[in-house]
């Protein structure tokens, strides 16, 4: 056993397909360059300390979960998960030992962009590196993807994914991973609403919806399906203004089955004024971020304009990498 490790995953835009990935639609992701640094160290006794820098909480779980705050009151549902990825890796080795688990994330939270998933690939892989287990991405995603269910009604899975190979990726529940190379650069401008949401409540909104309208719901996810792979296609060719009008039905697709709200709109009206070649939400919306696909050019236009109407923009670029330990 190692005395310390660490390890970083980025966070992701997700570009087509959100909510309908769930229902084993497909979906386009590219990760970006922000990440969610995790460092572990094993302990003495077998508690498994847990704290998040950022988000100024600090909690003791005992190896069969019983949960203590030490800093910050309400801090256990946030830290609970990152505790059970941990746990499982250890299952995983037959090791009951304590550990400290420090997290340090770059990555803005409950908006849209990953960061839980984020959180649990790095964690999986650095409790895994200080076990010295070698454990294949293949192995970081499922376990990550088991500790993300307790965060979510029924994750798709493509979180933990993206964070987890890196790029630029399509995923569906059923086919996996599966890697895209792009034509040209995708230069896009993202804007937080600064509004925190809550991915279960969103998918809870839509199943509710779904389960009112069954027909209607089939049809917007069969085309939203369908948008996802043009756009795959789009990508291949480097065709962006493709991209950027599948991106606009892409999101009236998100707003007829609930997700949208003035906020978002606001934004993505203000990003396509000033030139965006397509906007819509990206992730689970009902605040979160938007995502703007633009000219290189305009990046700084459409960056502006998302800040004077009140969001906060964002200039990302592709993050090849995925998961990787720091050494
Ligand atoms: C959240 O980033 C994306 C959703 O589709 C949920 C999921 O796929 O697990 C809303």
């Amino acid at each position: 056993m190692r005395g310390l490790s660490r390890a970083s995953a980025p966070a992701k835009v997700i570009l087509f397909g959100e909510h309908f990935v769930v229902y084993d639609k497909l979906a386009v992701v590219m990760a970006v360059d922000l990440r969610a640094h995790v460092s572990v160290k094993p302990r003495m006794d077998n508690k498994i300390i847990v704290e998040s820098i950022g988000m100024g909480l600090q909690g003791e779980f005992t190896l069969d979960g019983v949960y203590k705050p030490i800093i910050g009151e309400f801090g256990e549902d946030k830290l609970r998960p990152i505790y059970v990825a941990a746990k499982r890796v250890l299952d995983l080795a037959g090791e009951s030992i304590g550990l400290n688990i420090t997290v340090d994330s770059r990555i803005p939270v409950a908006s849209g962009l990953g960061s839980s998933a984020a959180v649990l690939v790095a964690t999986t892989a650095a409790v895994g590196s200080l076990l010295e287990m070698n454990l294949c991405r293949d192995d970081i995603f499922r376990l990550a993807l088991e500790a993300e269910k307790i965060i979510h009604e029924k994750p798709s899975g493509v979180d933990p994914a993206i964070s987890t190979y890196g790029g630029l990726i399509a995923y569906s529940r059923s086919g996996g991973v599966m890697m895209l190379e792009a034509a040209a650069n995708l230069p896009l401008v993202i804007g937080d609403t600064r509004i925190k949401r809550d991915t279960r409540e969103m998918i809870h909104r839509v199943s509710e919806l779904r389960r009112l309208y069954p027909e209607i719901f089939k049809g917007l996810m069969d085309a939203g399906d369908r948008v996802a792979r043009l756009a795959v296609e789009a990508i291949r060719a480097g065709d962006l203004r493709a991209l950027g009008h599948l991106m606009n039905i892409n999101h009236a697709l998100l707003y007829a089955i609930g997700v949208s709200n003035t906020a978002i709109e606001s934004l993505l009206w203000a990003a396509r004024r000033a030139g965006a070649l397509g906007a819509k939400i990206t992730g689970a919306g009902g605040g979160g971020c938007i995502v703007a696909l633009s000219m290189p050019e305009d990046r700084r236009r459409i960056a502006e304009a998302i800040r004077v109407t009140g969001g906060e923009p964002l200039i990302a670029d592709i993050a090849h990498e995925g998961v990787r330990i720091e050494e």
